[in-house]
């Protein structure tokens, strides 16, 4: 029996979207099952920002074991020094370090130390960048609520420090026809439609995902693979100790785990989400609507600023004459937030 045209076409139609829809999750698999890149390709040394803590330790340790010499960029020397040798202790590698502030880009003294980068970098085979160092205070507060120095110092550091940086490093890749670079951006901006009272955090990194994706395509062709990293929650010195109790711990990584499957991921695609776990969260909030992301985040983060706001009570003892005592509250420095 014949079928009719319209039936033909809509079958069609409908074919098409279920192969569309299977293509991304293979083409993933294929991925996953792929042997990870040998970062060696791209040249024997690495630079990462903010390695003193956090993801950024964990992938400078990460790039020691695979074999890498590491420029350890950071604001703190002693804190550099202690990295550098705690690295030096487990693996064979040559590290230089570059002690610089990235919230004093486009000052004198960011400037100068944009040029000690460059000359610590002179006549290094520099093949990978990794763009790690973030700051994320004040936390969840309302934008008129925070002192705008500290929200312009986090755009200083997580957007200007960034992109200087970067420019600083590509034309040493672009000599060589080759090198990687990787922004650590935040599932802010790929899971969510808002990220309300992180809003400065959470445009910042918007901003290195745009950056990023832009950088993908202009360098593609000249060798160089640029690629957007996604932590979602990790456990670090960022995500304050109020917002780690509030998390199911099957959905938050440690550092070390996050940035071995990281440094896997180097070179493959634009935009990568590392660890199981924060894949399954992309996901499923796929497929929530986003007037319900926003009216759960809206509240969450509120219980958040509650938390940053200081509900943290001392009760000072007085003197014997009350049982009561004194109640004082402190405000909490905590940066909070998830991201
Ligand atoms: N933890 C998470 O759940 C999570 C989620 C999403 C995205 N991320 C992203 O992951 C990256 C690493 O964050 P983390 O969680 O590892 O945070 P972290 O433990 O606070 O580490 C941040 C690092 O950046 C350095 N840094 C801060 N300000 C700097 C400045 N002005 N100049 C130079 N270096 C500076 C810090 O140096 P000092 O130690 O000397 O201060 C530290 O080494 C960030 O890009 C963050 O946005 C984290």
């Amino acid at each position: 029996m014949d079928a009719p045209v319209w039936f033909i076409s809509l079958a069609c139609l409908g074919a098409l979207y279920v192969v569309a829809l299977c293509a991304r999750p293979l083409a993933y698999l294929a991925l996953c099952l792929r042997r990870s890149k040998d970062l060696h390709r791209y040249g024997s040394w690495a630079i990462v920002t903010g390695p003193t803590s956090g993801l950024g330790r964990s992938m400078a340790m990460e790039l020691a074991r695979r074999g890498l010499n590491l420029v350890l960029l950071d604001l703190d020397a002693a804190n550099l020094q202690e990295t550098s040798q705690a690295i030096g202790v487990r693996h064979a590698v040559k590290i230089k370090t570059v002690v610089l502030d990235l919230a004093l880009v486009t000052t004198p003294q960011g400037d100068e130390a944009i040029r000690r980068l460059r000359e610590a970098i002179a006549g290094l085979d520099v093949g990978l960048l990794v763009n790690n160092a973030a700051v994320n205070t004040p936390g969840a507060v309302y934008l008129h609520e925070a002192d705008i120095e500290r929200f312009v110092r986090m755009i200083r550091v997580n957007l200007w420090g960034l992109t200087e940086v970067t420019a600083a490093v590509l034309p040493r890749m672009l000599a060589r026809g080759r090198g990687a670079v990787v922004n650590v951006g935040s599932g802010s901006t790929v899971a969510v439609p808002s990220f309300p009272l992180y809003t400065v955090y959470s445009s910042t990194k918007k901003y290195v995902a745009r950056f990023s994706r832009s950088l993908y395509v202009e360098y593609k062709s000249k060798g160089i693979d640029v690629q957007y990293q996604v932590p979602f929650y990790v456990h670090t010195r960022m995500l304050s100790s109020a917002v780690k109790a509030k998390l199911r711990p099957w959905f938050v990584a440690t550092a070390d785990e996050y940035t071995r499957t990281a440094a896997r991921w180097i070179g493959s695609g634009p935009l990568c989400v590392p660890g199981a776990a924060q894949k399954l969260q992309w996901c499923l909030t796929g497929f929530v609507p986003d007037w319900a992301h926003d009216w759960y985040r809206i509240r969450l983060h509120l219980q958040h600023r509650a938390v940053t706001r200081g509900a943290r009570r001392v009760v000072i003892p007085d003197g014997g004459s009350s049982s009561r005592g004194q109640l004082i509250a402190i405000g909490n420095s905590s940066s909070g937030g998830p991201n």
